[in-house]
């Protein structure tokens, strides 16, 4: 690590010590960090994001022994996931230790812990000596933040951040429970179901997400990822090139005077009109490049005037599975 960044972890960890919250990278998506057993800290959390009180955080720990400072229990299936996944993109349901303050769990007496794989998310914790818990950094519904430049937008120097650059993965920690026998993604994210299911050797089934789903991530019933324009999401289909589709489309919205983006591949972008304000997600068929990009294409057409976003759409494998129910949560209207 290069001395500017050691110095930031410095401040960073004397601000978060203090009582503070700062923002830092992580291989996800940033974070906005406060120290877990300080609970005006994590009110600051909650203020800062316009976060509801009842979507609880995420822990993050650098070691396994600061795990044992958060849960109870570490079940046999949820050591398997400890030993195939981390450090990395995966956050697992534990029961909590009472010592964790309610306000972080929105009441609930489960907890979900990540250890990042990040070299400054990790520099920063075991700095500290505490976990710190970190929802990602982003008013509460807009995408998450995948570049130091994001949080900044969003908050100018209300919040300090660490610089990582980007993100090299650019979508969230997969969220998975296996406290009830059943391993049930409660958000899909990095680590894919298929992965999971490779470890487990088991099927792992996904939550379906309604209003009031209690007993899932309390997180997933709130709006999600949006930018300010609407978004169209263009649906693969057999029988057209999806590029041709969305060259229709285009065409047909600038007729009726309207400024159009389009988050497409790189392929598509090549067949679009010059009118249209388009980012390319990079090769169609490279879904960690269309990962790691989402976010800031998503970021970036805030800061245009487009009326209205064209979104392809991608095959729902693999990572493609999290790029389209991400694409699909920011297309939502609340
Ligand atoms: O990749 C990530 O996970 C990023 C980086 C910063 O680590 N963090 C992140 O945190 O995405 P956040 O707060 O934006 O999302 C946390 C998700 C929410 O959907 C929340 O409802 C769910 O985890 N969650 C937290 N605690 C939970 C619990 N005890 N039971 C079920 N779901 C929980
Ligand atoms: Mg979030």
């Amino acid at each position: 690590m290069d001395a500017k960044v050691e110095s930031q972890i410095q401040k960073a960890k004397n601000l978060l010590t203090s009582g503070d919250v700062v923002a830092f990278p992580t291989e996800t998506v940033y974070g906005i960090g406060a120290n877990v057993f300080d609970i005006s800290a994590i009110k600051k959390v909650f203020e800062v994001k316009k976060r509801p009180q009842e979507n609880p955080l995420i822990a993050h720990i650098s070691s396994p022994e600061m795990l044992t400072t958060l849960v109870t229990e570490v079940s046999p299936m949820n050591q398997i996931l400890i030993d195939s996944f981390w450090p990395g993109p995966l956050s697992i349901v534990f029961p909590k230790r009472p010592e964790v303050p309610s306000i972080v769990t929105a009441g609930l007496d489960t907890i979900v812990v990540r250890f990042p794989a990040h070299p400054i998310a990790q520099a920063l914790i075991t700095e500290c000596g505490f976990p710190l818990a970190a929802p990602s950094v982003n008013p509460s519904g807009k995408p998450s933040s995948t570049h130091q430049q994001h949080v900044i937008d969003y908050f100018q120097e209300k919040i300090f951040v660490i610089e990582g650059n980007f993100s090299d993965i650019g979508l969230e920690s997969t969220v998975i429970s296996t406290l009830d026998g059943t391993p049930t993604i409660l958000r899909q994210g990095a680590i894919t179901k298929e992965e999971l299911e490779h470890v487990l050797g088991q099927e792992v089934m996904i939550a379906k997400h309604t209003e009031d789903a209690k007993t899932t991530s309390p997180g997933m019933k709130f709006k999600h990822y949006s930018p300010r324009a609407p978004i169209e999401v263009i649906p693969l289909s057999k029988t057209e090139e999806i590029d041709q589709t969305i060259r229709d489309k285009a065409f047909d919205h600038l007729s009726n005077g309207k400024k159009v983006g389009a988050l497409v591949s790189q392929e598509t972008r090549f067949s679009l009109p010059p009118q249209v304000v388009s980012f390319s997600l990079g090769p169609r068929n490279n879904f960690s490049t269309i990962s790691a990009r989402l976010y800031d294409g998503l970021h970036g057409f805030d800061l245009t005037d487009v009326d209205i976003i064209l979104v392809e759409s991608f095959p729902e494998e693999g990572l493609g599975a999290t790029i389209m129910d991400r694409i699909q949560r920011a297309a939502q209207k609340h």
